[in-house]
Order: C-alpha cells, then structure tokens, then sequence
C-alpha cells in the first residue's frame, strides 16, 4: 500500500484527491464519509461548505450533536475565553472551575426530582463508555449481572453497550451475547405484536412484567433495565409515554434500577430539555453525550446518589476532563435554556412532521412520518408489497440510498437509520429557521419524488 499520494493525484482538485486518499488510508468500517463524498471546509449554524464550493443544508448535525448548528458564536466565544485565559486544556479528573461551572449547568437543567442529591461522574468522552459506566455502576450497586434492553435500541459500540443494542449487524463481532434480556420496545409502525397503537403498548408492558415475575421465565433478576425514550439508531421511535410510566412503575416495584439513555435525546432535542420530562418518569441515571460538550466530545453519567458504592477508580479513563468541552457544553446549555430552544424544537418539529406526513398522501413510498422535537424519522417502503398486520409495507432500503443522494446532489445532508436503514432521520440544529425548514421539506420531496420515478 502506498502512504504517499501518486504524482497525478497531487495535480487532481484538492478534494478529490482528499477523499481518493481517504478511500485507501481509512478503514473499511468508515461510516459517514461513504454515504457524504464531500471536504467541508467551512461550516456555520445549518450550513455546510465543501471544498468544492458546494453549500449544503445539514440535517444530520454530527449525528445530533450539534444543538446549536455548526460554530456557533456562543460556543465560540466560550472556546476562546478558555484558550486565552491559561486554564489547563486536559487534566485527568481533577477540580478545575470550568468542570465546576459545567456541573453546576448541567444540574441546574435536569428535572429538580433526579438532579437533587444526584451524583455526576465524567466518563471517556464518548456515549458508549457513558453506557458501560451506567451498566457497571448498578452491577456494582445489586451485585446482579443482566440487563433488560429493548428491540431497536442502540447504545454504542463497545462491548457492554454493544451487548444491549438490537442491531443484529453490529453485534456479529461480539464474542458472547452477555446476559441481555431483549424485551418488546412499543413500535405503533412495525407493532413487535401486529396489533399497533395502544392495543401494542399495552401488550408490550404486559409482558414485560409477566415475564419478570414468571418463576419459569429464565430471566435472573437483573441489575439494571436501560431504555431510550426516542430511539434514534432504531429509526426515530418514540416510546409513548404512558408505557414510559409503566416501565418505571414495573422496575420500581422490582427493584430494577432504571437507565436512560439521553445520548441522542437530550438538550432540547425531543422538545424538552430531557426527554425524560415529557413523560415525568424520573430515571435511576441518565447517560448523557453529545450535545453536551457543544460540539466537542463530552460524556457523563449522573445518577441517584443512592447507587454510589463504587470503589475510586471503579470507572476511570485518561481523558475525562477535557476542559474545552466543559466550557463549550455549559455554554450550550444554557443557550438552549435561556433561548427557549426546547420549545423551539418543538415547535419546528410538529411543523416538519406534519408537512412530511401532507406529503405522505402524495407520495405513498412514504410509510411512516414519526419523532419527536427535532429527531424525525420518515420510513421509506415499496408501495406495491405485500401490507404486514398493522399494514406496513416492506421497507425499501434501495430507494432510501438513492433518496439520500438524491438529497445530497440538492444540497442536503440526510443519513439513514432504523430497520433494514430505510429511515431518512432528521436531525437538524434548534437553531434551525423557518426559512431552511421550508426548504429542507422542499430539497427532500423533490429528492424522493426523483428517486421514486427513476425506481418505476
Ligand atoms: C442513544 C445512544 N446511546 C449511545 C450512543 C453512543 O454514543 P457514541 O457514539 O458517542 O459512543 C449513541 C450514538 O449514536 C446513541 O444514539
């Protein structure tokens, strides 16, 4: 293999010649940047620039991670503040007044009932450790070993997290199952049990808690249950509240210590700054990522001080203390609080989704319009299939790729998720504007419709 770029490639435009080297030097497991073939160069709010000159409307925001858009002055500013006064850049664990003021941000912004008393630990600045560290903390506080998880959820890549994600793909590479037990997520679309809508939520927490009792059931009492109120990986599902409720009671009444992951789901992005609060369930921890660190990589996990029996040491990792990402985080959630961006998102969202699902009469590859906020899933599906119980039609997976270029050549930016990646998932910036909603649905309809005639 060569490490040095051939003599015709150093004369080819700069950005072809990045991605042609980016092809032979990147592993073959690179994600993103096969679905984007572009070099943004420059990047502001929803706005992506390629080298090409190309400017493009980002709805996929560092896989919702950017709250605030791409540099936001605010995020900015917090950055150069902390640059220019001297403050150590990385520093273990240790007190520093940026973390001070991060905690002091983050507590402030949970529901009063979690955030009182609770406990923050700062993990490896990624979700995935986040999830490990939750999963540990409470086998240390039971001295159990199972974990309840869902169908559709996903968590992360790394062992613990891998093991309680459904994606069957993704988990090949995992050595043993672990002691996961996989029960039903609620799922109006694709009901797990064909029923659909309340008929499907009321089956799921039913068995759910049949299944836990059963003395033959083969389930140990678990340490933990961990769940996402929006599932974002699993395609833009959101659990209904009601059945929310009923998971906290079941767990509640068991002594199962309840985990939500707000990876994805936090800081505004469901249209409220938690997506624990639509329903009012108040967690065991909550695992918290993303959008936290403002762009750059922070993650915690915060819990109920009751499961604190951790030895020092039990969860540790080199860079848990990155003191730019405390300050660009903080400086982020409190925008979005004092900006209302919460209801903002909201506000957009239902817009977006009613639109989406206007369109849906129009265009009947469209399946399914769902979410939540700005966490929007439209399932793509072959009109002419044969309908399952709730009359869903196969999802179309084809047709998803080709919509997904064809948004990309109309200077838009939609990736894929859910079952068989037939879902567009939207995730744009809060700061999102009427007049970029407005032409978000205008590039997608006009994307979908062009890859649907060219399917026929
Ligand atoms: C809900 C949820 N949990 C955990 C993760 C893993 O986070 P990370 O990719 O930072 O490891 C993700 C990533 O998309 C996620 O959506």
């Amino acid at each position: 293999m060569t490490l040095i770029a051939p003599a015709d490639e150093l004369s080819a435009p700069p950005a072809e010649a990045i991605l042609r080297r980016q092809r032979v030097r990147e592993s073959a497991a690179r994600t993103y940047a096969r679905s984007f073939p572009i070099v943004p160069v420059r990047a502001s709010g929803m706005t992506v620039e390629g080298a090409d000159g190309r400017r493009y409307l980002d709805c996929l925001a560092g896989a919702g991670t950017l709250a605030l858009g791409h540099n936001h002055p605010v995020v900015l500013a917090a950055i150069r503040r902390t640059l220019d006064s001297g403050a150590p850049l990385h520093l273990l664990d240790l007190a520093t007044a940026e973390k001070d003021d991060f905690t002091t941000t983050l507590l402030e912004s949970l529901p009063a009932e979690f955030a009182d008393g609770a406990r923050v630990h700062f993990c490896g600045p990624a979700g995935t450790d986040a999830v490990e560290a939750a999963l540990k903390l409470m086998q240390t506080a039971t001295g159990r070993r199972g974990t309840l998880a869902f169908t559709g959820g996903y968590h992360g890549m790394t062992a613990g997290a891998l093991a309680v994600s459904g994606n069957v793909a993704v988990k090949e590479a995992l050595p043993s199952g672990g002691e996961v037990t996989r029960l039903p997520y609620p799922f109006a679309y694709r009901c797990p049990f064909g029923l659909g809508g309340e008929a499907g939520e009321r089956v799921a927490a039913r068995y759910t808690e049949r299944l836990l009792d059963d003395p033959a059931g083969g389930v140990l009492p678990p340490a933990a249950m961990i769940l996402e109120a929006v599932q974002g990986e699993g395609g833009a599902v959101p659990a209904p509240d009601g059945w929310l409720r009923e998971m906290r009671r079941i767990t509640a009444e068991r002594g199962i210590p309840l985990i939500v992951d707000e990876v994805q789901t936090g800081v505004g992005r469901t249209g409220a700054m938690w997506a624990v609060q639509h329903s009012g369930i108040v967690p065991d921890a909550m695992v918290l990522s993303k959008a936290i660190g403002g762009s750059l990589p922070l993650a915690v996990l915060v819990y109920r001080p009751q499961f604190d029996g951790w030895r020092p040491g039990a969860h540790t990792g080199t860079f848990r203390g990155n003191t730019l990402a405390m300050a660009a985080g903080a400086a982020t959630l409190r925008y979005v609080a004092e900006h209302g961006l919460a209801d903002r998102a909201d506000r957009v969202g239902r817009f977006l989704t009613g639109e989406l699902t206007q369109l849906q009469q129009r265009l009947p590859v469209i399946g399914d319009v769902r979410g939540r906020g700005l966490m929007i899933g439209v399932e793509l599906v072959d009109p002419a299939g044969e309908p399952d119980a709730c009359g869903a039609r196969p999802a179309d997976p084809a047709l998803a790729v080709r919509v997904r270029e064809a948004c990309l050549a109309r200077g838009l930016i939609v990736e894929l998720g859910g079952r068989h990646d037939a879902v567009l998932r939207l995730l744009p910036p809060l700061t999102i504007t009427d007049e970029q909603a407005r032409a978000v649905l205008d590039r997608l309809a006009e994307a979908i419709e062009a890859a649907a005639r060219e399917a026929r």
